[in-house]
């Protein structure tokens, strides 16, 4: 690697053909081509938003952003009643440290992981260097008056003193990670290049230190110039404090110079005895080497199955149901007339939407939700993982019954709403003299999240995907998707006769709310005494550069 002035990618090692490289440049030009007609650098969307149907229906009808309720944090559970605390991941303590070149993808992995890995309630914290190196520069230029330049040779492995600077900053942020992981959280990812053979044996050593933390590397390779313009774009119009007061040209010129300094000293993960995963072009290929331990194991299953293709994930609750209707839970009745006529008017509004491209329709077993889809022509598949939160007991009973028949029931859900669990229904066996009695069914939010598992892994290999399904079904895979907390989680708003599209892009999801005018029954019930919060930073895409300005 001699010049700066001509970048190129390596590649395990590899440079990056002239080929590639005009691509890469080919790719560039293409997204500025496209931000100078809509001002916004965003993927490729497949979907165009609103249509003919739609106006059909209804001048007014609205596109409509996200309208979430909040809610107050939930008291700690103490095993009462019928709260059902956390699992206990109190010896789960993992470092993923991040490896690869600038404009890989670490940040989108790190983040999309941390989204996962948050839903299913471990507590999960990105420590960025990046972060760290600017928050420290703006300490010193408070202090001395001086600003640091962090230009492309600050990157440069000949600038010994800011080599230097930068291996202090990696072994600072590590030093703060685990020091997080002993005050109880499960996994802290180390986001940064960590490209060296001598910075990843560091690593290793010091947490080799640390008893019942154990560490895994993640690399991640990419090839594809595509990818690599779109990210190199991304990074200098996404309001990067490094580039923010350059022009798009000079950020874009330094931003290839610093990868091409990472390049001349970068090594791939060859060492034998490391515990990592390589992914290549998220989604192309993955190599596993000594990944043991349950959740190890879950992180390499998750990684594996995400994708960068564009597409879009619709949700929609069942048509209003005859027990919508009579203000009753659970169940398994069929639709309301009004119900019905939305069930006829799903079909046209989803294709506005997506046009001829491919969609497969999940719902449920339960008939409502089958209803529902039964015009769309699609190909359709049935998830019993998808059947309505089980409310036990409860089933066919409407808010007010539950309330006189179970009443400290009734108030232990308000209270506490993820982590209440609905009693089962009981039932008595009498063997051979002995009476057992057992509990079958009953749900909570938690056990919700839990048998939804699949379908993430499964929504994450997928492409378009349209859910029929139910409010607290819904409620949880929108949460993933929106990175919300258990304790919102139960209070979202998940409209009747409305389609959710959601449309990931790297740092989030997009989202667009198509509500139909046929009229349906309200069945969102707010916590009592709760207020309802703003929820105009949900669906916000953008990257996040906390404390970094
Ligand atoms: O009311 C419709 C419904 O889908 C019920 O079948 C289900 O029990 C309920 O919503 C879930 O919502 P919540 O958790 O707010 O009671």
């Amino acid at each position: 690697m001699s010049s700066v002035d001509t970048p190129t990618f390596l590649q395990d090692g590899k440079a990056l053909s002239p080929e590639d490289l005009a691509r890469v440049e080919n790719a560039l030009e293409d997204i500025h081509l496209k931000e100078l007609k809509s001002d916004v650098p965003t993927p490729p969307a497949v979907f165009g938003a609103g249509g003919p149907m739609l106006k059909r229906f209804d001048q007014s009808t609205a596109v409509s952003r996200i309208t979430s309720q909040a809610v107050t944090p939930p008291r700690s559970v103490v095993g009462i009643g019928n709260k059902v605390a956390k699992p206990d991941y109190s010896e789960a303590k993992i470092v993923v440290a991040m490896v690869g070149l600038p404009a890989r993808g670490k940040s989108y992995l790190s983040n999309k992981l941390m989204r996962y890995l948050k839903w299913l309630e471990y507590d999960v914290k990105v420590f960025n260097v990046g972060q760290l190196r600017r928050s420290r520069a703006r300490q010193k230029a408070q202090q001395s008056g001086k600003k640091e330049d962090h230009t492309a040779s600050y990157f440069s492995h000949a600038n010994a003193e800011a080599t230097k600077l930068r291996d202090q900053l990696a072994e600072d942020s590590l030093e703060m990670l685990i020091q997080w992981l002993k005050e109880g959280g499960n996994v802290g990812i180390h986001d940064a290049t960590n490209s060296t053979r001598s910075r990843r044996a560091k690593i290793e050593q010091r947490v080799a230190k640390e008893k019942g933390i154990v560490v895994i590397f993640l690399e991640s390779v990419c090839d594809d110039p595509a990818v690599i313009a779109a990210n190199v774009a991304l990074k200098v119009s996404s309001g990067d404090p490094d580039y923010k007061d350059m022009s798009r040209e000079t950020a874009e010129k330094d931003f290839l110079r610093r990868i091409k300094e990472y390049e001349a000293v970068y090594e791939t993960i060859t060492e034998p005895s490391l515990s990592y995963l390589r992914i290549r072009n998220v989604g192309d290929q993955v190599t596993l080497c000594h990944i043991h331990g349950y959740l190890q194991s879950r992180i390499a299953f998750y990684l594996m199955n995400l994708h960068l293709k564009p597409r879009s994930i619709f949700f929609s609750r069942h048509g209003e149901s005859q027990y919508n209707v009579e203000g009753k839970i659970g169940g398994d009745s069929p639709l309301s007339e009004r119900g019905m006529r939305y069930a006829r008017a799903l079909p046209d509004l989803i294709k506005d939407n997506i046009g001829d491209a491919p969609l497969t329709v999940w719902t449920s077993t339960l008939q409502r939700t089958i209803q529902t889809a039964q015009f769309l022509p699609y190909n359709k598949l049935t998830w019993k993982s998808l059947d309505e939160l089980d409310a036990g007991v409860c089933d066919g009973m409407t808010y007010e019954e539950i309330e006189q028949a179970y009443p400290e029931d009734f108030a232990n859900r308000d209270e506490d709403k993820f982590n209440y669990r609905y009693r089962g229904r009981s039932f008595t066996l009498l063997l051979f003299l002995v009476v057992i009695t057992h509990d079958l069914g009953g749900e909570s939010y938690r056990d919700v999240v839990v048998r939804l598992e699949p379908v993430i892994m499964e929504l994450e290999r997928q492409e378009n995907i349209l859910i029929v399904g139910h409010q607290a079904i819904l409620r949880c895979l929108y949460a993933y998707f929106h990175n919300l907390p258990q304790a919102d989680l139960p209070y979202i708003k998940i409209p009747l006769h409305t389609v959710i599209k959601l449309t990931p892009k790297a740092y989030g999801c997009d989202e667009e709310r198509y509500t139909l005018p046929i009229g349906a029954v309200d069945t969102h019930r707010p916590k009592p005494g709760a207020k309802s919060f703003d929820s105009s930073s949900i669906g916000n895409t953008a990257r996040e550069y906390y404390g970094a300005n």
